[in-house]
């Protein structure tokens, strides 16, 4: 890994010469090791745009800022388009129209960045970067994946792809040999939708709320316990109709949590985590204590397939 570091660096300043390269840095594990890799590289001729599109997971946006613009003295601008995002997906209920939205709408937030700053522009794009079976192939006729397969055609931009030829596990050796922190490059996977496809239906902003409180909880309890060190990917998803519960000794009307923990290895077929009773119960309570506005929590057992790992 050393020695692909070494040589990816030299390729990339021979590429970029006196250029600056621009990054879409989501944060993701693919994006975060092209940008430490760039760093190293090139140091402040890379600029990362970081999008948040308000449905990130709670306290993700400040992590990347931290990490990049604090620790690693990134070039970074730090877009909110949460309003914007928001605005859009008003009112909208389908699937695949919420996606769209959502992909088309970061790609022109980002191409807005780019015609801001001065200087002529590379891209370097966040890397598909090879899995065994990717997202991108096995998922293509049953939803569009947002920022896997698809910058536009016109774009005038030259492509720098460091980690092109690595599949998933040499790319978190990468970031690990080029210092990030392990939280950041053993991440589970978070769709580029990010919380846009758990809220299900069409997004309100306090069930978004309501979803990502729930999800932080869920994800500090499986760290409590060591879960996060063995479980794929685990979430919360939210559906959009309220159900009849009692709290203070009246009727109340709450949503309900749904949590997902599943394994895979390719995330073509999927099967669930038993997850151990006592800690569901504690999730539970949890969640219904702290977030009032949910009154239920379930536990989600189907396999992919017949469900998908996302719920949209
Ligand atoms: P599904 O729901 O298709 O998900 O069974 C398979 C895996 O892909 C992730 N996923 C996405 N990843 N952009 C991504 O980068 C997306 O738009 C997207 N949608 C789903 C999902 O979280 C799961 O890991």
């Amino acid at each position: 890994m050393k020695n692909f570091i070494e040589d990816q660096v030299e390729l990339i300043r021979r590429q970029v010469g006196d250029k600056k390269v621009l990054l879409a840095l989501s944060g993701g594990v693919d994006s975060s090791v092209v940008a430490a890799m760039l760093i190293k590289a090139i140091g402040q001729q890379l600029v990362c745009v970081h999008v948040n599109h308000g449905l990130m997971r709670k306290n993700e946006s400040e992590g990347v800022v931290k990490v990049f613009r604090n620790q690693l003295h990134a070039n970074l601008i730090y877009v909110d388009a949460t309003e914007r995002f928001l605005g859009k997906l008003d009112g909208v209920a389908d699937p695949e129209e919420k996606r769209k939205i959502i992909g088309g709408e970061f790609i022109r937030v980002f191409e807005e960045e780019a015609r801001k700053l001065e200087v002529s522009i590379s891209w370097a794009r966040e890397p598909f970067t090879r899995t065994s079976s990717s997202p991108a192939q096995n998922c293509q006729m049953v939803k569009s994946h947002h920022n896997v397969g698809g910058l536009p055609e016109d774009l005038q931009f030259e492509l720098v792809e460091p980690l092109k030829q690595l599949f998933k596990d040499e790319v978190r050796a990468c970031g690990i040999e080029l210092g990030l922190p392990a939280e950041m490059v053993y991440r589970q996977p978070f769709p580029g939708p990010g919380l846009g496809v758990r809220c299900l239906g069409a997004i309100t902003r306090d069930r978004l709320e309501a979803l990502r409180e729930a999800d932080a909880i869920l994800r500090d309890e499986f760290a409590r316990s060591g879960l996060d060190k063995t479980v794929w990917q685990y979430f919360v998803a939210i559906p959009d109709f309220k159900a009849v519960g009692v709290r203070d000794n009246a009727r109340s009307m709450g949503y309900m949590a749904v949590i997902r923990a599943v394994n895979t290895i390719d995330a073509m077929t999927a099967t669930i985590e038993r997850i151990d009773y006592d800690l569901l119960e504690r999730i539970a309570d949890r969640i219904t204590a702290e977030v009032t506005s949910i009154n239920r929590v379930v536990y989600e057992i189907t396999k992919k397939p017949v469900a998908t790992i996302e719920f949209e």
